[in-house]
């Protein structure tokens, strides 16, 4: 999340001239190979219609009292025909979802945020005709019948911004939304046909308004819209994204349309999205960095627009990596060039994307040819202009064909729902105060390998270590949450001897393990919890793997850890409040571990989301992922924010790959700085910040590699955007000294690296490399601090655009 935000291209380029706050970085280099596969097994798991009716339709409902609430009658899973839709494909059942949404008082217009009123929508098949939005409340999950996708349609007469709405724009015209964009959290779509082809091809109407941040997602979702060129008038939109601070998006089907994907996001990735008969694929409105893995851009038009801003860039950066342009005019278009500013915007990497189909891969406006399609492409990258070297890509990382292996989330479509075996069935309470830790291992002990974990809505306090056998799949019912007790007898209160608070596996244990849809929190301090701790290796890539599981650590009901108590004291001198700490350690991937991350966000919170006050606050928690695997990693869509010492570290490990990161330093550092209340110990090779001689670079380190081999990091967004809460240090661009180290490592590889008012993008060995002074982005940007009343401040901050970039190999890390 961010309590700042950005001003997209479009208004943007009212502002005129520069207020530089991003610098970007991008790495050269690469190779390549072949489009995407999956192994047998996956396939198998990912068919549909088994059968076996959609489990999610029949099992039995039992979240009761939500944690937290007082509400006896509120009600979690709400089924659309229970409030009266009839998905004929002849009643407008505009109304009737809404209701299916909206009740119970959820978190709408003016509310900014609550986690206690969370509603499961389930659409079953059918075709549901609307007249104007849905309107997605927060903590919603809209979730349709994955073996037979319902179709959401438009009737002709459609009015509004997108059949789907994220976030509602108040009328007037003045841009302001229900919920902050980049505060926009917790939300789901999946399974769905949305189809405006009723509408007027000139209707300016997309499937999907997706303005959104942190933990959300959309899942196997079919875009129709009508197929008509630029002279048919054509204005027909799948997603509309104008900002925010995402995210991730999955297995989504454009099909016509003008501009299919209209986008604009702070970090974004986003993976398997296909797009046919588009007339423009995707429009990158603006960007700070974005990841496209295993595009499929089929017939006509443009495939990526990057021309924004024309010579004044709003693109930040973009990866395309793994996909596949066919009969494409132009695959991306890019203004990209000498004279173009700010000096790093724009940056492309294109990393083993096959252009075979396709006559031109890269070209300007204008009609000159950056680089030509007609084959494949390992690795070329814009800021150089060229084709460049390749990094070695660990086999272990790759498919048969080349690519980087990939698995979407599970659904369990096919399995029967009599296989799933619910927690509070098997004597788990999950209210929140009951300590479930002898239930919940009893029941991972006991279920059998074709059985499914399913750990119904609830907040389940754990006290003492949970280990998690392996061949287990375990899937949460609209993110449970795992409450690690800082109550006292609890096994997590001592930093000097850390637990595990679920231990997935024995070291060295090889087996499969699934785990999608569950929330970590403290209640309390818990300063001596490891929260996750993965020991298990797949047994094939993706056979291990945890998707839509996240760490929130305060800020919310139930964590002790609220406003009321926690809320920021800038203008004081202080340590860490013994009340305000968090965990040890929020993910430890050890030596023999191996995990395919999906959608993980560890939020230490930095502000208040139930308390109507949503104050800022000082939570301390120590460190973000630690990655030390041996053996191989996939992290896809991830992001830790706010720890103290590090938000990722990655040490003794090899095989490592990571699309975009994003990470921002704790806001109150440094008061106190990174060395409170957690001091580096060197048995868990934390970072000592030895070098340090001035305040600003005792600071959360972003990312610190070290003795490692073979990381492959495909974009990053790495914010300090302040120094003790004040802003001020953006506008000189030194809110902290060093965010990213690399020490006693080879084979690091970095692309598209972007920071904020960070003097140092990249320290080697201690030794500053990369400068943000010579890789200037831009993107216009302005930056907001929510101030406690509401008020905005803004700032503006502007600087010159200096020279080229600079590269980071491995031959400079020997
Ligand atoms: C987000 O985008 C919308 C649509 O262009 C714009 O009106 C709004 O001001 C933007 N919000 C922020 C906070 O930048
Ligand atoms: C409690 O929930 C019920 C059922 O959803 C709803 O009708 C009612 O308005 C809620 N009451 C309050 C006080 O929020
Ligand atoms: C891509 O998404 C489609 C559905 O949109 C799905 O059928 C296919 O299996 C996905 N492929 C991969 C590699 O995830
Ligand atoms: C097209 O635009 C590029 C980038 O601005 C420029 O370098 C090139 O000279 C232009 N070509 C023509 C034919 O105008
Ligand atoms: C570096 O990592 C290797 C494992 O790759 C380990 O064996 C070695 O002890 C580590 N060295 C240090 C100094 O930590």
């Amino acid at each position: 999340m961010v309590a700042l935000s950005s001003v997209l291209g479009f208004v943007a380029l009212r502002l005129l001239l520069s207020h530089v706050v991003t610098e970007s970085f991008t790495q050269a280099t690469l190779f390549g190979h072949d489009s995407t596969s999956q192994p047998e097994h996956l396939e198998k798991r990912a068919s549909y219609g088994s059968g076996a009716p959609y489990w999610v339709e029949s099992i039995r409902r039992q979240a009761g009292l939500i944690p937290y609430q007082t509400n006896a009658s509120y009600v979690l899973y709400r089924n659309v025909k229970d409030y009266g839709a009839k998905g004929d494909g002849v009643t407008d059942d505009t109304a009737a979802i809404n209701l299916a949404i909206s009740d119970g008082n959820r978190c709408g217009a003016g509310c900014d945020s609550q986690t206690i009123t969370p509603a499961f929508v389930y659409v079953p098949a059918g075709t549901y005709l609307i007249s104007t939005p849905i309107v997605m409340y927060y903590y919603t999950e809209f979730h349709g019948d994955a073996n037979d996708l319902p179709i959401i349609k438009a009737t002709p007469g459609f009015k509004g911004i997108a059949l789907v709405d994220s976030d509602v724009y108040y009328p007037g015209g003045g841009g302001s939304n229900w919920y902050a964009n980049q505060n926009n959290f917790y939300r789901k779509v999946r399974n769905f046909v949305i189809d405006i082809t009723a509408m007027p091809i000139k209707s300016n109407t997309a499937c999907i308004h997706w303005q959104v941040a942190q933990a959300t997602s959309l899942q196997n979702i079919v875009m129709n819209m009508l197929v008509g060129d630029k002279t048919t008038g054509n204005k027909q939109q799948g997603i509309f994204m104008d900002n925010g601070s995402g995210g991730w998006m999955e297995d989504l089907i454009f099909n016509g349309g003008n501009i299919a994907f209209f986008s604009g996001n702070q970090q974004f990735t986003s993976r398997n999205l296909t797009f046919n008969n588009c007339n423009t694929a995707i429009f990158q409105n603006w960007n700070w960095v974005w990841a496209y893995k295993s595009l499929s851009i089929n017939h006509r038009g443009i495939g990526i627009d990057m021309t924004q801003g024309g010579n004044v860039i709003t693109t930040g950066s973009l990866i395309v990596q793994d996909g596949v342009f066919t009969n494409t005019q132009v695959g991306i278009m890019t203004t990209f060039s000498s004279n173009s500013t700010p000096v790093s915007a724009g940056s492309l990497v294109i990393d083993n994307v096959d252009f075979t189909g396709t006559k031109v891969a890269v070209q300007y406006p204008n009609g000159t040819v950056i680089l030509p399609g007609g084959s494949k492409v390992a690795a070329w990258v814009s800021r150089i202009q060229q084709t460049v070297g390749a990094p070695p890509k660990p086999s272990v990382l790759l498919t048969p064909t080349g690519t980087f292996w990939e698995r979407s989330k599970p659904q369990y479509e096919g399995v029967p729902v009599a296989s799933f075996i619910s927690a509070k069935s098997n004597g788990a309470v999950g209210d929140g105060v009951t300590d479930d830790t002898a239930a919940l291992q009893a029941l991972f002990n006991k279920v059998t390998t074709n059985q499914i974990v399913y750990i119904d809505h609830g907040a389940y306090v754990v006290s003492s270590t949970i280990t998690i056998p392996k061949n287990i799949r375990i899937t949460g019912e609209m993110w449970p949450m795992i409450m690690v007790s800082g109550n006292s007898g609890s096994a997590f209160l001592d930093q000097t001897h850390p637990q595990p608070v679920f231990r997935v596996g024995e070291p060295g244990d090889v087996g499969s393990v699934e785990m999608t849809d569950i929330v970590f929190e403290t209640l309390g301090s818990a300063p001596g919890a490891i929260i996750l701790q993965w020991n298990m290796a797949g047994t094939t890539p993706g056979d291990a793997g945890m998707w839509d599981v996240h760490w929130r650590i305060g800020g919310t009901a139930g964590t002790k850890l609220q406003s009321d108590k926690c809320t920021k004291t800038p203008l004081v001198s202080h340590g860490a409040s013994n009340g305000c700490v968090g965990a040890f350690l929020l993910f430890h991937l050890t030596a023999t571990g191996s995990v395919m991350m999906v959608n993980n966000w560890g939020w230490v919170s930095d502000h208040e989301l139930d308390i109507t006050n949503h104050n800022q606050i000082d939570i301390y928690n120590g460190r973000g992922a630690l990655i030390e695997t041996q053996h191989s990693v996939w992290m896809y869509g991830t992001a830790f924010e706010h720890s103290m010492l590090y938000n990722y570290q990655i040490a003794n490990a090899k095989n490592v790959y990571m699309s975009v990161l994003q990470s921002e330093t704790a806001y109150m550092q440094d008061n106190p700085n990174a060395l409170t209340p957690f001091p580096p110990q060197a048995a868990w090779n934390d970072p000592t910040f030895s070098n340090c001689f001035i305040p600003t670079c005792y600071k959360t380190l972003a990312m610190r590699i070290y003795n490692s081999t073979y990381v492959l990091n495909y974009g990053a967004g790495f914010y300090s955007f302040f120094d003790n809460y004040d802003t001020g240090c953006l506008l000189t661009h030194n809110c902290q000294e060093n965010i990213v180290s690399v020490e006693q490592s080879e084979g690091i590889y970095m692309y598209a690296l972007n920071t904020v008012a960070s003097i140092n993008m990249v320290n080697v060995d201690l030794t500053a490399i990369v400068p943000q002074a010579a890789n200037l982005n831009g993107f216009y940007t302005r930056f907001k601090e929510e101030s406690e009343s509401g008020v905005a401040l803004s700032f503006d901050g502007t600087t010159s655009f200096l020279n080229a970039p600079t590269i980071i190999n491995s031959d400079q890390l020997e």
